[in-house]
């Protein structure tokens, strides 16, 4: 599949983004290696903390599914400054490996990145843990 495809689904899945308290609606989408799509948006809470983001929503979909390994994971939003995720959201995507993440720019421009450059230093399992 191609990068802009993958983006196209994230920002359909936008339109459905539940972001009554901040207004910014962020859609995800996420590309198995199987070639499979499973889609996030963020959903919002009254408890601000409650949060979930796009891109996490999108893994827990995947992982609900049966599906752990991914190539990439593309991401968009409203506005016009570039949805990076989330720190939060970058070392839960690292929890399953290295992935492409590709981020819908301004003025239709596509931003690809290794998920290593955007998380260089991990919290990894096995590796800081020991167990
Ligand atoms: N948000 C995401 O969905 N993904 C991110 O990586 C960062 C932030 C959402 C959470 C919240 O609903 C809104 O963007 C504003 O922070």
């Amino acid at each position: 599949m191609e990068e802009r495809e993958l983006l196209e689904r994230a920002k359909e899945a936008l339109i459905n983004a539940y972001a009554p308290y901040s207004g910014y609606r962020v859609g995800a989408a996420l590309l198995t290696r199987e070639g499979k799509v499973f889609c996030g948006v963020n959903v919002e809470n009254a408890s601000f903390g409650l949060t979930i983001c796009a891109e996490r929503a999108a893994v827990a979909a995947a992982i609900a599914s049966g599906y752990r390994s991914f190539v990439a994971l593309a991401v968009a939003a409203e506005g016009e400054k570039e949805p990076f995720p989330c720190g939060a959201c970058r070392q839960v995507l690292k929890e399953f490996g290295e992935m492409k993440v590709i981020i819908a720019g301004k003025k239709g421009k596509t931003l690809s990145f290794k998920l290593e450059d955007l998380l260089p230093y991990p919290f990894v399992k096995g590796e800081n843990q020991t167990i």
